[in-house]
């Protein structure tokens, strides 16, 4: 019988078979078993039908090869200064493998050029209604229906007051009045323009006409000293809602199932006014969560302090500190799945000042640091309502899998997601990760490493596993 070695396929197919593995939760070797099972008993062509039960959405295959059924996506880019955003979220749904082609608002050229979006869509750009090279055949119509989907990205505040108006004095608002398919807006502004009662009124408005919403997220505002919701979602989770709404159809193997998630780092007060904190963003374990609901799941997710909007249909709770942290997850209970992804601060001050610390003459105030409760081991060490499965993670700056054993062996849970957080890696903080699965096959420890994935393909992957474990998938 001939064996294969991964090490001499051509790179594009080493990374299809890693990430299609990953996704489906096998190892390499058994994706290409099941590929070549497939192809024997002539079954559907490898590239083209997910796993049994996988959460997968598309196999990532060379784009010649699958342009034609690759959905259809009309960006339309509005004037703010969250544009420059909007060429990354081009390339996010590219990976993605949707096609995208672009519309470009007066005032979006402002911040970025026609020529950027059009070479990372490939695409012509359009930005004229008046464009007699596109409009000889009513381009914007064309615009309107020839996609499966139409994103708004940034959705400015005046583009949103224009569609609640049914205005149509531009090729993009042409574009949206004309649409019959569905709409999902990123809008990005100002905090004040965003709670101002005209604004809040066209948002209710365009909900109630069935558009979608991603965002805003709460930051840091381009205007300097300002802080508030109005951010435009990052990219990612742009691209992520984006594909929901064009593959609704997945399989939903965790219907029926309630799953818990933490994310996020926590916040341990020292006084009034400062606090123990870590650099953890949440966007993992927010991946996670929307990842678990878009498999059909009851998803509970409580979250650390984060600078990310709450994902749809998921019931989410902010807490600041490890002891809120459990009380949620305990109050939770019972679930059918909980994973523990928040980076929870191991220490506390012994007693937190009741007025902001002076410097005094003595010098530095003593902190007393006590430790934490371990909310992990806790759930995982519960006599009744345990969760029939229980995931850590363990975050590593150093030996990862010796370290990470440890943990796994200390916690008591049934898996552990190993990544390495250490500065170099960006993972903090970063749109993308590299995990490795630790999990028990009788007494044996068995590590499965996935190849570095963007946080939302890591979230699939695990969902995926799960629900080969406890949801309905085989
Ligand atoms: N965890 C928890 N409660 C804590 C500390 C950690 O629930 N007080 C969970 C995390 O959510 C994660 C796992 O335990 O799922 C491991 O967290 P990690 O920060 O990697 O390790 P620690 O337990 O803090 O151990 P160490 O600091 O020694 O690495």
């Amino acid at each position: 019988m001939a064996s294969l070695t991964i090490r001499k396929l051509d790179d594009t197919l080493k990374a299809y078979l890693r990430l299609r593995s990953a996704r489906n939760g096998r190892s390499v070797e058994e994706e290409i078993r099941v590929i070549l099972r497939d192809l024997a008993e002539g079954g559907p062509e490898p590239t083209e039908t997910p796993a049994a039960g996988s959460v997968t959405v598309t196999a990532p295959v060379p784009r010649a090869a699958s342009v034609a059924s690759e959905p259809r996506i009309t960006l339309i880019i509005g004037g703010g200064i969250a544009a420059y955003k909007a060429l990354d979220l081009i390339r996010r749904l590219k990976e993605r493998h949707i096609q995208v082609r672009c519309v470009l608002t007066r005032a979006a050229q402002q911040f970025v050029t026609p020529l950027a979006a059009s070479a990372l869509s490939h695409e012509r750009v359009y930005t004229d209604l008046f464009d007699a090279e596109s409009e000889f055949d009513a381009g914007h119509i064309r615009l309107a229906r020839d996609c499966d989907l139409i994103v708004v990205a940034p959705a400015t505040a005046d583009l949103m007051a224009k569609m609640a108006q049914g205005h149509a004095d531009d090729l993009a608002t042409a574009t949206l009045l004309a649409a019959n398919r569905p709409i999902l807006l990123a809008p990005a502004m100002n905090p004040l323009m965003w709670n101002n009662p005209a604004t809040r009124r066209n948002v209710l408005q365009l909900r109630r006409d069935g558009v979608h919403t991603v965002g805003p997220n709460a930051g840091e505002m381009a205007e300097a000293g300002e802080a508030g919701i109005g951010r435009m979602a990052e990219p990612v989770e742009i691209a992520a809602a984006a594909d929901r709404m064009l593959r609704p159809l997945l399989p939903r193997p965790l219907a029926g199932k309630r799953v818990l998630i933490t994310a996020g780092p926590t916040h341990e007060a020292i006084d009034p006014v400062r606090y123990i904190a870590n650099r953890s963003s949440g966007k993992q374990g927010f991946a996670i969560a929307a990842a678990a609901r878009a498999a059909g799941a009851e998803v509970v997710l409580v979250t650390g302090p984060v600078e990310l909007g709450d994902p749809q249909g998921i019931s989410v709770m902010r807490v600041e500190s490890a002891r809120d942290m459990l009380h949620r997850v305990e109050a939770a209970l019972p679930v059918d799945v909980a994973i523990f992804a928040a980076a929870v601060a191991d220490w506390r001050v012994a007693s937190e000042g009741s007025q902001k610390l002076k410097k005094t003459a003595a010098g530095m105030p003593p902190l007393q640091l006590v430790e934490n409760p371990d909310i992990l081991a806790t759930i995982s060490r519960l006599k009744e309502k345990r969760p029939p499965l229980v995931i850590g993670f363990a975050a590593e700056t150093e030996h990862l899998i010796e370290n990470a054993k440890a943990k796994f062996a200390r916690k008591g849970c049934d898996w552990i997601v190993a990544n390495d957080v250490s500065p170099a890696t960006g993972v903090m903080g970063g749109d993308r990760n590299t995990v490795h699965l630790l999990s028990r096959e009788g007494k044996e420890v068995t590590v499965d490493s996935w190849p570095v994935m963007t946080k939302e393909e890591v979230a699939t992957a695990l969902v995926s596993r799960i629900a080969r474990a406890v949801g309905t998938a085989s």
